[in-house]
């Protein structure tokens, strides 16, 4: 590794090094983008990461890839659980189904009043393809049309990841703050192919 993880994590959460492309939403500010190498080393040096899956990684049947990172993961000496919202995807229990799919392990697995307990202890928040269901508006804004719905409250952690293929909305239709949070790097792509090539380069770090 020719970088040094304290460059790595300044650079992709929040230190503006060349790391750390980004973008400008006009509404919204900045967001930042990091790339495969640098938030595969924030992953891999973490001691606790919390996966949040959404419809889009069941889009991308990306729910074994996932399962390898969280093995090579655990290798590593890093604890990952997972934080499920109930209406995550597009149908009542669709991510226990797909991550039953693949062997993940139930324990692993926490529903969302223990996820939140757990955000303010965690490392890094990989969010995979989710997006209506960590959206902060919920509790902010009471002209969106989610407000009032609970919401995991991944801006909690001490920093977040989010993985989807551009900055398009998802099922509610509206624009996510999340995206926009100091502490959120955004990880473009689908969710299948990111996941693998994180793998890949987790195994050469
Ligand atoms: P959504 O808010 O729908 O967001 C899914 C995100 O996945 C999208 O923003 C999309 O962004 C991304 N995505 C799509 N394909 C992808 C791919 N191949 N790789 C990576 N990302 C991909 O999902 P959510 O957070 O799971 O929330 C569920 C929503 O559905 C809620 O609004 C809920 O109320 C609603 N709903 C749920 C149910 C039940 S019972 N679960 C039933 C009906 C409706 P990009 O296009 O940028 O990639």
């Amino acid at each position: 590794m020719n970088r040094s993880l304290k460059n790595v994590l300044i650079g992709s959460f929040g230190g503006g090094s060349t790391a750390a492309a980004g973008g400008v939403s006009k509404d919204q500010g900045h967001f930042k983008e990091v790339n495969l190498a640098d938030a595969a080393v924030v992953l891999a040096y973490a001691n606790k990461v919390m996966i949040v899956p959404g419809y889009g990684l069941a889009v991308a049947q990306a729910q074994h890839a996932c399962h390898e990172l969280e093995k090579l993961l655990n290798e590593k000496g890093v604890e990952v659980k997972y934080a499920i919202h109930p209406v995550a995807g597009r149908m009542p229990g669709h991510m226990n189904v797909l991550l039953a799919e693949a062997d993940v392990s139930y324990d692993k697995l926490q529903e969302m009043e223990q996820a939140n307990e757990e955000f303010p202890t965690t490392d890094v928040v990989l969010v995979l393809g989710a997006n209506d269901v960590v959206n902060p508006a919920a509790k902010r804004d009471p002209g969106s049309p989610i407000y009032g719905m609970p919401i995991l409250d991944v801006e909690a952690a001490k920093s977040v990841i989010v993985n989807k293929r551009s900055m398009k909305p998802g099922y509610a239709g509206i624009e996510n703050d999340l995206f926009f949070e100091p502490r959120t790097s955004m990880l473009f792509g689908d969710a299948k192919k990111v996941l693998q090539d994180l793998i890949g380069e987790i195994k050469n770090l």
